[in-house]
């Protein structure tokens, strides 16, 4: 999709299409819809009237112009209350903007942003791109024939302001909605690849191409380099599996020792099985989800680089699949991890906090200001959180709150989650420092625990996205599937890193 800014009166033009945004009740209308209206003969102010249109969040209706000025169709989009827009609730409209503006099989659209002060310009113009290019975005690699294209593609949104003073605010907008909208639907593209293609051995290869177009530094431990690190943890996982695990490691601004660093670490579980404690056959396949951790750094990286945010930056993804074999690990083993703990195998489902353990110590290595790991890690936060948010636990409270604000900015909600040390005591093993699972009760913190013991000595921060990273139905603008979540925040995030005295 592209995106373009035209100065221009927006009545004036004859767009195919033009979506306005209209707040709730019955208000004058703004003056750029009071333009059009007049150049429609009032078709706004009848449909406003009529009540067919009160304005409310999602609220769309696609009018047709049969006189002879103006746009040939416009497409009213509601926002809610003023007092409650937020830059979420515009990326929603746009995005159902977007879909009704699609469903006119015109190509483009042309929009005119909201006029109000309750949310920066720039906010606005960066919601627009996020909102509309996720919204219309498809998975149809695996399809054939007619089904392999779009067919009713929706290729250009130009935004239409008369006015030229607020354009650097406009143009910043766009330009970092369009990284983050890319970002979201490059870690869906990746996310959605199903496990037979979507092997450890394809996500290190995504790496390399990260790694060669902004000139990253890529390691990719194989498995005896994994067993000459001792990482007890991931080759405990990969065992039962035979495709070769791979632990990624993608480094960014990777000789400047002077930048600040942070590193990231994401689950690249990528078939969850559930090993010899294998899970119900209903719904496995969902399975090909548990990378979606991994996929959400290699995302930010990417769009790190392109964005060339002056930060020294860590990605490191372990990855491999969780699947039961002769040689597949057990319940009631023992490993040994980097960090040199041990950890009793209970259960061999509970196997993405077994590499992300290893992960965490190898992170360590750089000394980084903060270590945050992204993980589709327990059904447990699924039962406490559902798919309104993910959880976030933190032994850092201006980590926790930076992380917080970025998820907020991006839509992408975080509920705060509890680190007591009675969680730690629950995976209190008899015969090894650790269990790998504390039972039913707490799951998720518990989880985060084990976690939390790796990753002692260096602020830390993780993301519980097994309710958040995939979705079953279309909502707004997410799509069945995987749903690109992280990325937009942790690059929120760390922007905000490198700008301490902005945002
Ligand atoms: N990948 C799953 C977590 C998961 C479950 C994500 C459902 C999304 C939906 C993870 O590896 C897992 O299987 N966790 C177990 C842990 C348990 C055995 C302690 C779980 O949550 O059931
Ligand atoms: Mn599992
Ligand atoms: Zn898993």
């Amino acid at each position: 999709m592209e995106y373009f800014i035209a100065h221009r009166a927006p009545a004036a033009g004859e767009d195919p299409v033009l979506a306005l945004f209209l707040f709730e009740g019955d208000g004058p209308l703004p003056r750029a819809a009071a333009a059009v209206d007049e150049a429609v003969g009032g078709l706004l102010s009848r449909v406003r009237k009529s009540g067919e249109f009160p304005g409310k969040p999602r609220e769309t209706i696609l009018l047709h112009n049969a006189g002879p000025r103006g746009p040939r169709r416009v497409v009213l989009a509601g926002l809610g209350a003023e007092a409650d827009l937020t830059a979420e609730g515009f990326r929603r409209a746009a995005a159902a903007a977007a879909l009704a503006g699609r469903g006119a099989r015109a190509g483009e659209m042309s929009v005119v942003l909201p006029a109000t002060d309750r949310v920066p310009r720039e906010d606005l113009a960066a919601a627009l791109v996020e909102g509309t290019a996720l919204a219309v975005y498809e998975f149809r690699r695996h399809k054939t024939g007619e089904a392999a294209e779009d067919a009713a593609p929706l290729a250009r949104v130009t935004v239409v302001e008369e006015e030229k003073k607020g354009r650097d605010a406009l143009d910043r907008g766009l330009a970092l909605g369009r990284t983050l909208a890319e970002a979201g639907a490059w870690a869906r593209d990746v996310a959605n690849t199903p496990g037979n293609e979507g092997t450890p051995t394809y996500l290190a290869e995504r790496a390399r191409e990260i790694a060669a177009e902004s000139g990253m530094k890529l390691t990719v431990l194989e498995r005896a380099d994994m067993e000459r690190e001792g990482m007890g943890g991931i080759l405990g996982v990969a065992r039962g599996s035979q495709e070769p695990p791979k632990f990624i490691v993608l480094e960014h601004n990777a000789g400047r020792g002077e930048l600040p660093c942070f590193a990231l670490v994401g689950k690249g579980i990528t078939f969850d099985s559930g090993g010899i404690s294998i899970k119900p056959a209903e719904n496995m396949h969902e399975m090909k989800f548990d990378k979606c951790g991994g996929v959400a750094v290699l995302a930010t990286m990417r769009a790190a680089g392109r964005l060339r945010i002056p930060l020294r930056l860590v990605g490191i993804v372990p990855a491999t699949e969780n699947l039961p074999s002769g040689t597949a690990y057990k319940p009631g083993d023992v490993v040994r991890t980097l960090g040199g703990r041990t950890v009793e195998v209970l259960n061999t489902d509970a196997e993405g906090r077994m590499l992300l353990v290893d992960g965490i110590s190898y992170a360590k290595r750089y000394r980084p200001r903060a270590i945050v790991d992204l993980a589709t890690l327990t059904g447990a936060c699924v039962v406490a959180l559902g798919d309104a948010a993910s959880g976030l636990f933190s032994t850092d409270e201006a980590l926790a709150a930076a992380l917080l604000r970025a998820a907020d900015r991006s839509g992408e909600r975080s509920w705060r989650m509890p680190l007591y040390p009675d969680y730690t005591e629950q995976i209190r093993s008899d015969v090894a420092d650790f269990k790998n699972t504390g039972g039913r009760p707490a799951g998720a913190c518990t989880a985060a625990a084990l976690l939390q013991a790796h990753a002692e000595g260096t602020p830390w921060a993780h993301m519980d996205i097994a309710g958040t990273a995939w979705t079953t139905k279309d909502r707004d603008y997410l799509r069945k599937g995987a749903t690109g979540v992280g990325p937009r925040t942790l690059v929120r995030w760390l922007l905000a890193e490198a700008s301490p005295a902005g945002k």
